[in-house]
C-alpha cells in the first residue's frame, strides 16, 4: 500500500492540539476544534457531531481572534487567553531596549559574511536605511566600548551600503560579542541598534551565510545556492545501499537534501554523513523537528555531528508557528541558544507557515524558511481569521501567493530591523487528498512557482517530497531546474537584484521580471515569467540603468528551448512568453557591441 504510505508521510503535519478560545473550552468540541497559525479550524474527514453549531462557534471565535491583530478593538479584553501572541519578541540585548513594536525604526545592520574566523581579516557591516534625505554617521562598539568602526558618514541611496572594518583587533572567541551600533543625523544620536559579531578560533568546518547576496559558503568554501528535496527516511533513504542513494540524489542535481526524521539509529546517521563526506557536493541539512523540546539530545547529536563537511545546516523545527503559533516559551528558542553555544560554526535554520509569525521567530534562527502551498487548495471555507485551508491566507495562486507572503514577511522583518536575515522557500511537490491538496502542480506551475521565488529573493529552493509522487514530466522539470540553478547562481549569489524602481514593465499584472547586474553593468541576467495561465503575453520591459546603451545582444532559455538569441535595445526588452512560460537570459560583456562601449563610455564622460 505505496499510497497509505505517502499519505502518512505527506506533508509537514498539521498535528492536533485544542489552544484555548475560551468559549471552546467544552468537551464537546475540544475534541475536534484545532488551532493552526492561531486560528480554529475543523479538521477534514472527522466525523463531527454537531457541525452547524460548531461552524456557528467557529464564526463567532473568528470575531474574537480579531483581537489578535487588533487588541484595541472594543470587547477583547478578557476573550482571549494570556496566550494570545504579541508579534514581535525583542532580541536580548545589555542596554534597555524600549518596547515599542517598531524596533528597527528604519535601521537595519547585519554582518555580512558570518561567522567570521581569527584567520579572517576583515568584516563588513550592512547597513539599509530609509531615510534618504540626511546624511547620517554610524559607529559601531563592542561590549566593552572598544571601536571596531570609527565613525563614518554614509548617505543612502536604496542599496545596502557596505561597511569594512578590521578584524584583527577582535579576540576570537566561541561567543558572540554583542555590537552596539550608534547612527547620528548632524551629531544627534538618532538610533541605536545592536548584532551579534562572531570571531571565531579557527579549526572546525565551518558554514558561512553571505547576507548581502545570499549566498552559503560550504565548508568546502563553495558559495552554493541551495537546491534539492526533503527525503523519507524510513520509505526510501535507509533501504539499500546508503551512498547509492545519497548519489541517485546528487546525479538528479541536488547540493541539498533534508532527511525527514526519524531516523532509524544513530550509526545510521554517521553513516549517511560519511557516504555525503565520501560524495562531495551533497550536503545535510540536520532536522531536529521532532526532537527540538528535548534539549539535551539536541546537545548530544550537535556535538556528534558538527565535524561532517557535509553538514550544512541545523534546522531546528518544521512548521512550529502551526500549531504553536507565536509562544514565547517555546522551546525554538532554547534550541536555538543551546546549539549556537556548542556550535557556532554552522548556520541554524527553520521553516514557517503561517504569513504573520515571521518577526516572531527571527531571532530564533539565522535562515528563516518559509513553506506556501498554493496548489489544489480550496481557499472558500477560510478567512482572515478562520482556518488555513492549507496555505495560510493565500488566495490559491501560483504566482500570486509568493508574493504576498513575502511582502508580508519583509514588511514584519523591516519592523524589527532584520530584513538582511536570508529567506529560503520551500515548494510544492506533492499533493494530499487526506488533506487540503487535492492535486499536484504540473511542471509549468513548478517553474513558475520557481522562478517566480527567485526573483522575490529566495536563495535555496526545497520541495516537498522526495521519493516523487508526481507526473515523469513534473519530475523532469524539477531535475532541469535543479541543474539551471548552477549557471544561475553566477549571477544570484554575486550581483545586487535591481530593485523594482529599476524596471518598468507592461502589462504589469501578469510579467514578473528579475534583473541581477554586475556594478559595471557588463553582466547580467534577467528572468521572465508569464503569470497568465490561459493566454501567452506580448511584454515589454525597460531596464532604467541601460536606457542609453544601443543594443546588446544576449543568449538565454525560453522554456525547454535552449540557446535563443535575443536583444535589449537601449534598455527596452520585448518578448512573447507562452502560458505559464518563463525566459531567462544572460547578456555578458564578450556579447556586448561596441555600441555599448561607446554608449559606456559616454555614459562615463557624463558623469
Ligand atoms: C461588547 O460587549 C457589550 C456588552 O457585552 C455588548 O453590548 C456590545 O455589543 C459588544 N460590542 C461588540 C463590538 O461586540
Ligand atoms: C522609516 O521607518 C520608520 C519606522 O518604521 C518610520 O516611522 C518612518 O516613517 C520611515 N521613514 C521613511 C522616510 O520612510
Ligand atoms: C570535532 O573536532 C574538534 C576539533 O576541531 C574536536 O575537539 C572534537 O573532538 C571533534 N568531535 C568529534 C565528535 O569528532
Ligand atoms: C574562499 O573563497 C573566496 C572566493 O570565493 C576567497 O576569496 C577566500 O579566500 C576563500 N577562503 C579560503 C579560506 O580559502
Ligand atoms: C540502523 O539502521 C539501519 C537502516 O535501517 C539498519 O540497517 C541497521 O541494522 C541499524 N543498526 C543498528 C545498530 O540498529
Ligand atoms: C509544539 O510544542 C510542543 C510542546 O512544546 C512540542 O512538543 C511540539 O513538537 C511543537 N510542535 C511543532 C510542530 O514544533
Ligand atoms: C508553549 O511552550 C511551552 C514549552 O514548550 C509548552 O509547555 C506550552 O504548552 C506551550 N503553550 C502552548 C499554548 O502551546
Ligand atoms: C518542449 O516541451 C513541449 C511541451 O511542453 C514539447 O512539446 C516539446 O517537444 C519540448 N521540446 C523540447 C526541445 O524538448
Amino acid at each position: 500500500m505505496k499510497l497509505f504510505g505517502f499519505i502518512n508521510f505527506s506533508l509537514l503535519l498539521f498535528v492536533t492540539i485544542s489552544l484555548s478560545c475560551t468559549d471552546f473550552q467544552t468537551a464537546k468540541y475540544s475534541a475536534v476544534l484545532k488551532y493552526w497559525c492561531g486560528k480554529p479550524y475543523i479538521p477534514k474527514n472527522q466525523l463531527i457531531k454537531n457541525l452547524n453549531q460548531l461552524k456557528l462557534n467557529i464564526n463567532q471565535c473568528n470575531k474574537k481572534t480579531s483581537c489578535l491583530t487588533n487588541k484595541n478593538e472594543p470587547n477583547c479584553t478578557g476573550t482571549l487567553s494570556s496566550e494570545t501572541p504579541p508579534t514581535i519578541r525583542l532580541p536580548p540585548t545589555s542596554d534597555p531596549v524600549p518596547l515599542i513594536p517598531n524596533l528597527g525604526n528604519g535601521y537595519t545592520v547585519m554582518f555580512r559574511n558570518q561567522p567570521y574566523l581569527s584567520t579572517d581579516l576583515v568584516g563588513s557591516l550592512l547597513v539599509n536605511l530609509n531615510n534618504t534625505i540626511s546624511t547620517i554617521s554610524v559607529k559601531a562598539l563592542l561590549h566593552d566600548g572598544s571601536e571596531i568602526l570609527a565613525i563614518t558618514k554614509i548617505k543612502h541611496d536604496g542599496n545596502s551600503i557596505e561597511l569594512p572594518f578590521s578584524l584583527t583587533p577582535i579576540k576570537p572567541k566561541l561567543e558572540a560579542h554583542e555590537v552596539k551600533i550608534l547612527f547620528y543625523i548632524e551629531d544627534m544620536l538618532a538610533h541605536i541598534s545592536y548584532a551579534k559579531l562572531y570571531v571565531l578560533p579557527v579549526g572546525p568546518k565551518t558554514v558561512k551565510i553571505d547576507r548581502l547576496y545570499g549566498g552559503i559558503l560550504t565548508s568546502t568554501n563553495e558559495t552554493i545556492f541551495p537546491v534539492g528535496p526533503y527525503v523519507d527516511i524510513g520509505g526510501w533513504l535507509e533501504k539499500g545501499n546508503i551512498q547509492t542513494n545519497l548519489q541517485t540524489l546528487k546525479d538528479q542535481n541536488f547540493n541539498i537534501i533534508n532527511p525527514d526524521p526519524p531516523y532509524p539509529n544513530i550509526s545510521f546517521i554517521h553513516q549517511m554523513f560519511q557516504a555525503a563526506d565520501a560524495i562531495g557536493g551533497i550536503y545535510i541539512q540536520f532536522s531536529f523537528r521532532h526532537d527540538y523540546t528535548d534539549i539535551q539530545k539536541v546537545i548530544n547529536q550537535v556535538n556528534q555531528f558538527k565535524n561532517y563537511s557535509s553538514l550544512l545546516t541545523w534546522y531546528i523545527a518544521d512548521e512550529p508557528d502551526g500549531e504553536n503559533w507565536t509562544n514565547r516559551s517555546s522551546a525554538v528558542f532554547e534550541a536555538y541558544d543551546v546549539i549556537k553555544k556548542i556550535d557556532p560554526y554552522h548556520p541554524i535554520s527553520l521553516t514557517l507557515n503561517c504569513k504573520y509569525s515571521s518577526a516572531f521567530y527571527a531571532d530564533a534562527t539565522d535562515i528563516l524558511g518559509t513553506d506556501v502551498y498554493p496548489v489544489g487548495v480550496n481557499m472558500l471555507p477560510c478567512t482572515e481569521y478562520c482556518d488555513v485551508c492549507g496555505c495560510d491566507d493565500c488566495i490559491g495562486s501560483v504566482t500570486l501567493d509568493i508574493p504576498k507572503r513575502t511582502q508580508q514577511y519583509i514588511k514584519d522583518l523591516t519592523l524589527i530591523g532584520r530584513e538582511f536575515i536570508i529567506k529560503w522557500m520551500a515548494l510544492q511537490a506533492f499533493y494530499d487528498q487526506n488533506a487540503w491538496w487535492e492535486r499536484a502542480p504540473t511542471s509549468q506551475e513548478f517553474s513558475v512557482m520557481w522562478h517566480i521565488s527567485i526573483i522575490n529573493g529566495y536563495k535555496c529552493l526545497m520541495f516537498w517530497r522526495f521519493p516523487f509522487f508526481l507526473d515523469h514530466s513534473v519530475i523532469d522539470q524539477i531535475i532541469d531546474l535543479s541543474k539551471e540553478i548552477k549557471e544561475l547562481s553566477n549571477y544570484l549569489l554575486f550581483m545586487p537584484q535591481l530593485s523594482p524602481s529599476h524596471i518598468v514593465i507592461s502589462p504589469d499584472n501578469d510579467i514578473y521580471v528579475g534583473v541581477w547586474m554586475s556594478k559595471n553593468q557588463n553582466k547580467f541576467l534577467l528572468i521572465v515569467v508569464n503569470g497568465n495561465k490561459k493566454l501567452s503575453v506580448n511584454f515589454r520591459i525597460t531596464i532604467k540603468d541601460l536606457i542609453c546603451l544601443g543594443l546588446l545582444p544576449g543568449i538565454g532559455r525560453i522554456d525547454n528551448e535552449t540557446n535563443i538569441k535575443v536583444s535589449i535595445e537601449n534598455g527596452v526588452f520585448e518578448g512573447n512568453l507562452k502560458k505559464y512560460g518563463v525566459g531567462t537570459f544572460i547578456f555578458e560583456k564578450t556579447l556586448i557591441n561596441r555600441a555599448y562601449t561607446d554608449c559606456y563610455d559616454i555614459q562615463a564622460s557624463r558623469e
